[in-house]
């Protein structure tokens, strides 16, 4: 799919990978220079330039790219900072009502389950939980949780310490079919795999730009379904949550009449409702340049190359004997690989002990569940996860 030449070019684009070998696309994924260009050439125009006209319509063309990469409308996307501010926005949003339950698993990371928790506490709502089954998520046992009571069922479509990818597909359908809402918190999946909200019937979407995305830290989307928007209260509010018309009004009258701020009327009908305070051109330059340049490269082929690598990663640890949590079926994975290296990762300290040792051999990796969490980007190659191994023998073996 990809020739040696195009890989060799992508691999100047990321010029960091000269430097180290980088297998942790879960924790943060590095820039390409195009982002990075195009982050300075922001900053230099705001505050080296004072011209700040062209940030207008940034955000707009940010959303835009953003709904070409999940086949939504850029009125659907908001503009955010994190995952867990998506996350935040959705569960106080929801107009709970007594006797509602919500359905998760027990596998999240504790950004997509903090929140949540939180509402059910506040607003007495039952938290249904499934348990896994040796790391992976089955639709019978969300079956039996989910029913006519059930508000919101919130996963990740692809599990941060071992690679699980959920069918969202299967389980929209058993959320819809008795009127609940299906959350997805997809950071570990957008710009790995192909992600398409309205087959995969998801209602709404958190994810942060700086993992597989390959954007700045500090910038993330929320997609809301259209048809979902106005369900959805935000707990926040700002100027940027209002309908343009009724924000023009407010600039002209906001300093002469406190009142018409009190009354406003016009809540925006777009995802734009979830947004508040200015945010960085900066960093929505380099998201839009990094969802671009993803777009550019094609997420069909970037999702059939992370499986050719997971591949060949999985068959060298069937090889070496070590044991892996990450399913070999190619569907309920995505790039993250995690396995045991047969010595004891329990602790942080262990584990930052191990992950600094393999950085001074060159290697970028985290720990996550005891395990080695190793992921493969687009931009990866068979000799990296060599080298890696070639690292972690030379420490297992001085042991
Ligand atoms: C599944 C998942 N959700 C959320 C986050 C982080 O969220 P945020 O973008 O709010 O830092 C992570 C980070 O590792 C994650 O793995």
């Amino acid at each position: 799919m990809f020739s040696p030449q195009e890989i060799e070019r992508i691999r100047e684009d990321f010029p960091v990978l000269k430097e180290v070998v980088h297998l942790a696309s879960a924790a943060t994924t590095p820039m390409p220079l195009s982002s990075i260009r195009a982050v300075q050439e922001a900053i230099g125009r705001m505050y080296l330039k004072w011209d700040r006209a062209w940030a207008k319509d940034l955000q707009e063309e940010c959303k835009k790219s953003i709904g070409r990469l999940v086949n939504a409308d850029s009125t659907e996307i908001a503009l955010i900072s994190s995952t867990t501010q998506g996350i935040n926005a959705i569960a106080s949003g929801i107009s709970w009502r007594e006797g509602d339950n919500l359905v998760i698993d027990d596998l999240e990371y504790p950004a997509n389950a903090l929140p949540w928790y939180h509402q059910a506490k506040k607003r007495g709502v039952e938290v249904r939980v499934v348990r896994n089954r040796n790391y992976t998520l089955q639709m019978k046992d969300f079956s039996k949780l989910i029913d006519e009571n059930t508000r919101v069922v919130a996963v990740s479509h692809v599990q941060f310490v071992n690679g699980f990818r959920i069918e969202l597909k299967e389980l929209s359908k058993m959320a819809h079919e008795v009127g609940a809402l299906l959350f997805v918190d997809a950071i570990q999946s957008l710009g790995a795999v192909r992600v398409d909200v309205r087959e995969f019937g998801i209602d709404a979407m958190s994810a942060g730009g700086y993992k597989w995305l390959c954007g700045p830290i500090g910038t993330g989307l929320l997609y809301v379904k259209k048809e979902v928007i106005e369900e959805i209260n935000p707990a926040y509010m700002g100027f940027d949550g209002l309908e343009d018309k009724e924000r023009g009004d407010l600039w002209s009258k906001v300093v002469t009449s406190l009142d018409y701020v009190r009354d406003y009327r016009r809540l925006s009908k777009n995802a734009k409702r979830f947004e508040y305070g200015y945010k960085n051109p900066a960093l929505v330059a380099g998201l839009k340049s990094s969802v671009e340049y993803l777009l550019g490269v094609g997420i069909e082929r970037i999702e059939s190359r992370i499986s050719y690598l997971v591949d060949y990663l999985l068959n060298k640890l069937e090889e070496k004997g070590f044991s892996t949590i990450t399913p070999r079926e190619k569907k309920y994975r995505a790039g993250i690989v995690n396995f045991n290296p047969g010595i004891d990762l329990g602790t942080e300290e262990k584990a930052e002990k191990l992950t600094t040792k393999l950085r001074e051999e060159g290697a970028v990796v985290t720990v996550r569940g005891g395990g080695i969490r190793v992921c493969c980007h687009f931009f990866n190659t068979t000799e990296d996860i060599d080298r890696f191994f070639e690292a972690l023998g030379k420490i297992l073996a001085s042991k």
